[in-house]
């Protein structure tokens, strides 16, 4: 006998939910919203201006309004305040790029009952694969950092400092919010060579060319060069296992002088592994892409920076969709 609230609902309004999130990426791959802008628009006409199938794009624009995306009123549709605040291209805060990004792994995920029988990935790195994959991770870090910056940066007090390494620093977003909070820091940025262009396009936007550079490296393979007082490593150990982390860990530390501060920002997993939701479901989407990536726990990332010499280790909480948390130390030499 089963009782009425027990019932296969939310199973089947999980196991359906990739459609709303289908619905959401060809919206913004379409660039719909952008389309719409402040104007009240028929699907006739939207289909007009991206080219495409009449009643195809009623449909999607139909679903999006169900959604609560657009707004439909006499068979027209406008931006919702969250469609025009984050999906519009021209809006500061715009996401669409993070969005193009996540549409990029849905084909691994698809995978990933072959992934977990294999414990390899099903599909290469977006770090090495094509431009447009390449443009659309390096620029939806940026979207995700830009709204995380206001929260963080006001958390770390840098007054003392002089020169900030951000290893593996992407569009160099983190380095150029700390700047911009900090009048008397200088930044370095190191990345692979691919991300040259968008790390200098961005700091350049930012006005902060004389302040920041940009500098190659592979991590696992080379060391840092110069020294530093504080080291910012934001989102990259969960790209690779634990041998590699503590590689690079290693590299900061030793370009980092006696006092310098270390800052591993990460999506941070509880001690037993299992939750909350985003760092546990972020490591399985690390295990798709790479060889031996995951989400760490903050034991595991406190014991590497113990193995490496930090001291003073400490967690700092701050709210974050998708829990994303700061372990720092400081290195005594
Ligand atoms: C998830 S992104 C994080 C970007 C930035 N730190 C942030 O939090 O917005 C990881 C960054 O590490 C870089 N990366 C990956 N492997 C690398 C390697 N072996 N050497 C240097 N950079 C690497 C990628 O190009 C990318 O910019």
């Amino acid at each position: 006998m089963t009782t009425p609230e027990f019932t296969p609902g939310p199973l089947m309004e999980l196991s359906g939910r990739y459609w709303e999130t289908c619905t959401l990426h060809a919206g913004v791959k379409l660039d719909i919203f952008t389309m719409i802008g402040t104007d009240e628009l028929a699907s006739a006409a939207v289909a007009q201006k991206i080219g495409a199938d009449k009643r195809a794009v009623e449909m999607l624009l139909n679903a999006l309004a169900a959604m609560k995306l657009l707004q439909k009123s006499n068979d027209s549709y406008r931006n919702t305040l969250l469609s025009s605040s984050f999906l519009v291209k021209n809006s500061p805060r715009y996401v669409g790029h993070i969005i193009r990004h996540h549409h990029h792994l849905v084909e691994s995920w698809a995978q990933l009952d072959a992934a977990i029988q294999t414990g390899q990935p099903v599909r290469t790195r977006v770090t090495f694969d094509d431009e447009d994959r390449r443009e659309s991770f390096l620029l939806g870090m940026f979207n995700i950092a830009m709204a995380m910056a206001p929260v963080i940066v006001p958390l770390i007090d840098l007054s003392g400092r002089r020169h900030f390494l951000d290893l593996g620093g992407g569009p160099g977003t983190y380095a150029i919010q700390f700047c911009l909070k900090n009048p008397q820091l200088m930044a370095t940025v190191y990345d692979l060579p691919t991300t040259r262009p968008f790390a200098e396009k961005t700091i350049s936007q930012f006005g902060l060319t004389d302040r920041i550079e940009f500098k190659d490296i592979d991590y696992i393979e080379s060391d840092i060069e110069g020294t530093y007082d504080v080291a910012w490593l934001s989102q990259i150990l969960h790209g690779e296992g634990p041998e590699d982390c503590r590689k690079i860990i290693n590299r900061a530390v030793s370009a980092l002088e006696s006092g310098g501060m270390i800052l591993i920002h990460e999506f941070v997993l509880n001690n037993t592994m299992d939750g909350p939701l985003f760092p546990a479901l972020f490591s399985l989407n690390m295990l798709l892409g790479t060889p031996s990536g995951q989400s760490y726990s903050e034991k595991q990332i406190m014991d590497m920076l113990s193995a490496a010499g930090v001291e003073e280790l400490r967690r700092i909480y701050f709210e974050s969709p998708n829990d994303s948390g700061i372990i720092a130390g400081i290195v005594k030499k």
